[in-house]
């Protein structure tokens, strides 16, 4: 990646303030007020007005299946919603997956996410599928797709506990130059065994000083309780803060006295959670009767906890979640519906989980709006962070260490008598 000296000028901070952004050789190395910055130092083609838009850094994408994304159109249609069936039709369709394929539909979601101001993704990839399609063409992907640092967690979806097979094919992956371990503990067909999973799981993270990201406790079966046991085995060992909790919808569905003790328990430990209201507002209350519950994640309790809450993009037109566009304020969008976080005073909240929370779980450094972070940034086509999340426009520019990467536009026009008026900003 060639590092860029850049200015925007005239951006709007979340606080409101307006500001010119300095970056020299791909860090901010200067913040001022909007007009002091000195524009000569640019040519024309390094610096971009941003007409009072919002700037913030870059998104961190925490949670999504570049393996599974776009083969809705190749599986059998999931007539139940079930993220049950999802897994079965999953697993009818990835044998017949290549490796040019698995590249081709992975580097177009990439794009998306850049489109939409994401520089880091986290992306789970199916280590059981027979072969290794789908991790060799993103571990290649990685390595030619500059503008977004991916991490890919090796995600165990056949039994850890059945098929001594798979905790090799984890480990394998991980020789192979994959980050992160996943896990599926409550698709074990007991409690002990789901136990055994995470246990078996944690510790190879723990001989390889990997990262953790579980799928856990995605259900609304309130006796589905193995993020105490992910907190419980990370915290003896003295690495919760490599550990994430993904999805955790159970936790919806607790009694509010178990609830609070595992609550309490996630903030004594590092462990960090991410939501993902896409797919879950869709995959949970499935074998409800009404009233159907919508099984997300205790978002508003965890935080005033303290415990990092991510927002996840999850699923992208695969056998789970045929919708998505890999942009992360359609996600945060969702849960402001979902999770009642729908009052102006949450707008700050969600864009601290969309950007330093998401940022924290990929134990970013040098990730902010200050002077010596990272020159990644995103110029909104909003100049607030309320209307930026209302509208959700294409974005008018992306920068990765100083250097352009996605630029957007959205034009409109609407007639109502002779005339045609474009509709403006702010709307
Ligand atoms: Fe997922």
């Amino acid at each position: 990646m060639v590092v860029r000296d850049y200015l925007i000028r005239n951006a709007t901070d979340r606080s409101g303030k307006r500001i010119d952004v300095v970056i020299t050789d791909g860090e901010i190395s200067n913040i001022r007020s909007a007009g002091d910055a000195d524009t000569t130092r640019f040519k024309p083609d390094t610096q971009f007005d941003a007409e009072g838009s919002l700037v913030t850094p870059t998104f961190s994408e925490p949670h999504t299946h570049l393996d599974t994304a776009m083969t809705v159109e190749k599986a059998r249609v999931n007539d139940s919603g079930t993220v049950e069936e999802g897994w079965d039709v999953w697993a009818s369709v990835r044998e017949e997956l290549t490796k040019a394929g698995a590249k081709r539909r992975a580097k177009k979601n990439l794009e998306w996410f850049l489109s939409n101001g994401v520089t880091r993704v986290r992306t789970h990839a199916d280590v059981t599928a027979s072969g290794w399609a789908a991790i060799e063409a993103l571990l290649e992907l990685r390595e030619e797709f500059d503008p977004i640092d991916v991490d890919i967690i090796a995600f165990p979806i056949d039994s850890v506990v059945d098929d001594p097979d798979t905790l090799d094919e984890v480990e394998q992956a991980l020789e192979m130059g994959v980050d992160i371990v996943g896990g599926l503990p409550h698709k074990e067909r007991t409690r002990e065994r789901g136990v055994e999973h995470v246990r078996k799981l944690v510790a190879l993270a723990d001989e390889n000083d990997a990262r953790m990201d579980f799928h856990i406790d995605e259900t609304d079966d309130p006796q589905c309780r193995f993020t105490e046991v992910l907190v419980d085995e990370t915290r003896r060992r003295g690495i919760s803060s490599l550990a994430t909790a993904s999805h955790a919808t159970a936790l919806h569905s607790y009694p509010n006295t178990y609830a609070s003790k595992l609550i309490y328990e996630l903030s004594q430990s590092d462990v960090s959670v991410v939501t993902n209201p896409l797919a879950n507002a869709i995959v949970q209350g499935r074998y409800d009767d009404y009233p159907k519950r919508r099984g997300i994640t205790r978002v508003d309790e965890l935080r005033e906890a303290g415990v990092t809450v991510g927002i996840g993009q999850d699923s992208l037109l695969d056998s789970t979640y045929q919708y998505g566009d890999g942009d992360p304020l359609t996600a945060a969008h969702m849960l402001a519906h979902f999770a009642h976080m729908n009052l102006r005073r949450d707008v700050g909240d969600i864009w601290d989980m969309l950007t330093y929370g998401n940022a924290d779980i990929f134990g970013a450094e040098n990730y902010g709006l200050s002077e010596g972070d990272e020159g990644s940034l995103v110029v909104f086509d909003s100049s607030d962070p309320f209307t930026a999340l209302r509208t959700r426009r294409p974005r008018k520019l992306v920068l990765r260490d100083g250097k352009p990467v996605a630029k957007g536009s959205r034009s409109v026009s609407v007639r109502s008598d002779d005339s045609w008026d474009e509709l403006t900003l702010d709307l």
